[in-house]
């Protein structure tokens, strides 16, 4: 029997209601695998602030940097707005994925066939839409310093915040795309603006030299980023890995997951290093979405990008690739079954809420197995 050390960080908003949901999947893997899972909570955001007055406590690092894998709400909202910007929810998130040095983020966006009538473009531009973003995530403008506010003799304020990348962070992100790329159709595209940004300049250059030296198999190409937007929302299926730094990935990201209908479908994973004594890599994994509090307690949020994250977990932390694809089964399944939460609900559908949705997908998975 393998155990596998899980921090589970709900958050805040729709958060602990999506989680929720994971731990009922979490005990059916149980019951229908030889692994089991020791699972510890903690606060992260804005309820951490209520609780400790920070957006993660220290205890709640310490369990983060013993866990093989976390799995991460979301965290956020209105009621936080006046708290100091060093304790505001999003520091949770960002000290975590800075201090487990997980670097590179991976964001799927698949389009459900079930589910191209729900997405706001033509369904024939998104059907079986299959794409990647693989996103730097410890660099760039939320890190770099000086990011500040100042005073100017003249009584105005000036705001810097400092893009900056190094060539082993662009190197050690860029082999992780080309690795990728290699899993699946073997095409690379990378996005940046160099034609504005020094950063850019330099990204470009490092990916280019990454691809000469050992990824010459791999089709690259390159990609402005205001023009990716743009050819996401005109052809989003021209593309198939997309690697950028930590901002231009951020905004692409949420444009991608509108194509596939919701924001609340997609999972992402946040990935570290390869440890080369232990083979174990630091690993988190959360829904693209928000904290949703216009919705938060109702019972109504998609829990389908959280517990399509546990999926990612399975895959990358676990080696449980067979589990991760009945999940993954599953949850199209139960699209297939009409079934839907309000944000991908269309005329004649069933409309279920959080939990509706997670004990649709526990059947399907009886179902299969
Ligand atoms: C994301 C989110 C975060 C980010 C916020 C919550 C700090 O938008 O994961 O995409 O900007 O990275
Ligand atoms: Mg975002």
């Amino acid at each position: 029997m393998t155990t596998h050390k899980l921090l589970l960080l709900p958050g805040d908003g729709i958060g602990p209601e999506i989680m929720t949901e994971v731990k009922s999947i979490l005990g059916w893997i149980e019951k229908n695998s030889e692994v089991s899972f020791e699972t510890e909570e903690d606060l992260v955001g804005g309820s951490a602030y209520d609780a400790h007055g920070k957006s993660i406590s220290e205890e709640a690092m310490k369990l983060a940097h013993n866990a093989d894998a976390i799995l991460f709400g979301a965290v956020g909202g209105e009621k936080w707005a006046d708290v100091p910007y060093d304790m505001r929810p999003e520091a949770g998130l960002l000290r975590l994925r800075k201090d487990l040095d997980l670097f590179a983020n991976l964001r799927p966006a698949i389009c459900y066939s079930a589910l191209a009538q729900a997405s706001s473009l033509k369904p024939e531009l998104v059907e079986g839409l299959d794409i990647l973003i693989v996103r730097e995530l410890t660099g760039g403008v939320y890190f770099g310093e000086p990011k500040e506010i100042v005073t100017l003799e003249d009584g105005q304020k000036r705001a810097v915040d400092t893009q900056v990348y190094t060539t082993s962070e662009i190197e050690r992100i860029t082999k992780m795309a080309f690795d990728l790329a290699r899993t699946r159709s073997n095409k690379l595209m990378s996005s940046e603006k160099h034609n504005v940004m020094k950063s850019g300049v330099l990204w470009k250059e490092v990916v280019n030299a990454v691809h000469k030296d050992g990824y010459q198999d791999v089709e690259l190409g390159h990609i402005l980023a205001d023009n990716c937007a743009m050819q996401l929302v005109r052809n989003p299926k021209q593309f198939d890995v997309i690697v950028c730094d930590n901002l231009f990935g951020d905004m692409l990201s949420d444009v991608a997951a509108m194509l596939t209908g919701s924001l609340g479908m997609l999972p992402s994973a946040s990935l570290g290093a390869v440890d080369s004594s232990t083979g174990q890599r630091a690993a988190l994994y959360e829904p693209v979405h928000g904290s949703a509090p216009d919705i938060a307690g109702t019972g109504a949020a998609n829990p389908i990008a959280m517990i399509a994250s546990l999926a990612m977990a399975l895959r990358y932390s676990f080696n449980m690739g067979k589990e991760a694809d009945l999940l993954d089964k599953a949850i199209a399944g139960v699209l297939d079954q009409n079934i839907r939460t309000g944000d991908i609900y269309t005329n004649g559908m069933t409309k279920v809420g959080t939990n509706g949705m997670g004990a649709a997908i526990l059947a399907q998975l009886d179902a299969q197995a």
